[in-house]
């Protein structure tokens, strides 16, 4: 099947779909996204990534592209005409397409919509899961409105290639009072030696991961106990686990932190169980 993408309105193949040269999210990174997983075909926990999306256009006072009606149906449109059953549906909206200049254009530019979707085999997401991932640790170099999901994502994409030339699957992001604030696109946890989950306050500092939203229930469900509050890298390095999550890599476990084993080095009992009951509490779209 040949993969199809929407934009702007049009079902084009993938091949051939572009945007204009001078669309805002080409050349100001002027935008936002988000990615949603897909799992036996329906949307997983579409209505929180909505929600964040909204959010993050308010934050940056651009349009809506269409009703979150609309906007579900394309979603689920683009997923049906690319056939995937497991993977994950992307979209992002730009400020839309203006003659360059810094300032907003005229308040009637359209904003542009773009969505696509990609499959993921289970199975390998599974032995990954099952060996876990390697994470190095990097300055935190981002600006501080993180909390907004912006296409604006240089440091990350620096921060993802350093870890990928270090044999790792992640970079840790830490700030400069030695906290780490999440990875480069994923929330990071520890699971300490004494059995607790800590995870960092979505307040300021991170995104507000919709796969963390949806962990911190699992694990009140599973009676864990949950401490949302910052943790250093020297914490870390002590930690009986650790484990990053996305709507990309659900829960994935950390065995290794700059090189060195984290806990016994391979994937603990409390991220596993995050794991494997994740899909118990998340939300999903018919
Ligand atoms: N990234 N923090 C950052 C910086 C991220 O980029 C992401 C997700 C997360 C986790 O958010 P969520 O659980 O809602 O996926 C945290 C996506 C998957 C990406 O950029 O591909």
């Amino acid at each position: 099947m040949s993969r199809i993408a929407y934009v702007n309105g049009r079902y084009l193949p993938h091949q051939e779909a572009g945007i204009h040269i001078e669309d805002r999210g080409y050349q100001f990174a002027d935008g936002v996204y988000e990615v949603c997983e897909v799992r036996h075909g329906h949307l997983i926990e579409e209505r929180r990534h909505l929600d964040r999306l909204d959010r993050s256009l308010r934050e940056l006072r651009i349009p809506a592209p269409m009703s979150r009606t609309a906007l579900g149906l394309v979603l689920k449109e683009v997923v049906r005409r690319n056939g995937v059953i497991n993977g994950s549906v992307y979209l992002q909206v730009t400020r839309g397409v203006a003659r360059r200049e810094h300032v907003f254009p005229a308040p009637d530019t359209p904003p542009s919509l773009v969505v696509t979707a990609r499959r993921a085999n289970p199975a390998t997401q599974e032995a990954t899961a099952l060996h876990g991932v390697a994470v190095i640790s990097v300055p935190e170099n981002r600006w501080p409105r993180v909390d907004i999901k912006s296409l604006s994502l240089l440091p990350n994409v620096l921060a993802k290639q350093a870890a990928k030339e270090a044999g790792a699957r992640e970079a840790w992001f830490v700030d400069t009072d030695g906290y780490v604030t999440e990875g480069a696109s994923s929330n990071a946890w520890i699971v300490t030696r004494g059995g607790a989950i800590v995870t960092r306050p979505a307040e300021a500092g991170i995104l507000r991961g919709i796969t963390r939203t949806v962990v911190v229930e699992v694990a009140h469900e599973l009676g864990y106990q949950l401490e949302e509050r910052p943790f250093t890298l020297a914490e870390a390095r002590e930690a009986a686990e650790a484990f990053i999550t996305a709507a990309s890599t659900l829960v994935m476990p950390v065995v290794t932190l700059d090189g060195s084993p984290i806990g016994a080095g391979h994937p603990g009992p409390v991220a596993t169980a995050l794991r494997q009951r994740f899909h118990d509490f998340a939300e999903v779209t018919a």
